[in-house]
């Protein structure tokens, strides 16, 4: 195992620990989300007794592998906890999402959830957010449009591709890739940005993370709201 996986593997076993009996857990999207949903897998097997809510649809595989008993969000009444990764955390708690495109089934879930658990690795912990660009995700007939947009808004617009496919969410829709280095302001980047119509959300989660567990080495940090 690299140093960095080791690092997520960490953070993701601490999360973990807030893990109860009988509770609904939102279960996030990523190779550091994969870390702590394997070892749900294990606690699982050994009778903790959960209902996990997937945020995408790699993540609902990875559990159903695992036995992990699995509610829709639709249908779960409420989330105890949800633990997700994430591509940058700022010193505010401010988080840059999405870079498995799974922005806007997490965003849900985050939202809908009693606490928020974000896990990482150290390399993901920045002065600023802005380095990682900035996915939204928009609907197909819209995006070419949007992309005009964003491109006259000097944001540098890409559209997300996989294997020279653009890449396609859970929902159907796709993602735009923007550089948000020199933006100050992001809740009001986010506010304009969700004022186009055809964005259906941003990868910027503010103030939705309640705790942050950072893997560092061979031990661990957690930084509270
Ligand atoms: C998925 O859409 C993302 O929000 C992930 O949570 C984020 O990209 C972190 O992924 P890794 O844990 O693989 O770095």
């Amino acid at each position: 195992m690299t140093a960095i996986d080791h690092e997520k593997k960490l953070a993701a076993l601490e999360a973990v620990k807030y893990v109860k009996q009988g509770m609904t857990v939102g279960l996030g999207t990523g190779s550091t989300a994969n870390f702590m949903i394997k070892e749900l897998g294990i606690q699982v097997a050994n009778g903790l007794n959960i209902k996990g809510v997937p945020s995408s649809e790699n993540t609902r595989k990875l559990a159903l592998d695992l036995n992990i008993p699995l509610i829709s969000l639709e249908k779960a009444d409420s989330i105890d906890l949800t633990i997700d990764g994430t591509d940058e955390f700022d010193p505010y708690l401010q988080l840059i999402k999405g870079g498995g495109g799974a922005l806007l089934h997490e965003k849900i879930l985050a939202h809908n959830s009693d606490l928020v658990i974000i896990i990482a690795d150290s390399h993901k912990q920045v002065d600023r957010l802005g380095s990682f660009k900035l996915p939204i995700e928009t609907i197909p007939l819209a995006t070419r449009k949007i992309m005009q947009l964003l491109d006259n808004m000097q944001l540098q617009p890409i559209m997300r591709k996989k294997e020279e496919q653009l890449f396609i969410t859970d929902e159907g829709n796709h993602i735009i890739d923007l550089n948000i280095k020199h933006i100050n302001n992001l809740p009001l980047l986010n506010y304009t940005l969700k004022q186009i119509p055809g964005i259906v959300e941003t990868g910027l989660f503010l103030d939705m993370a309640d705790i942050i567990i950072v893997g560092k080495g061979a031990s661990t940090l957690t930084f509270k709201k």
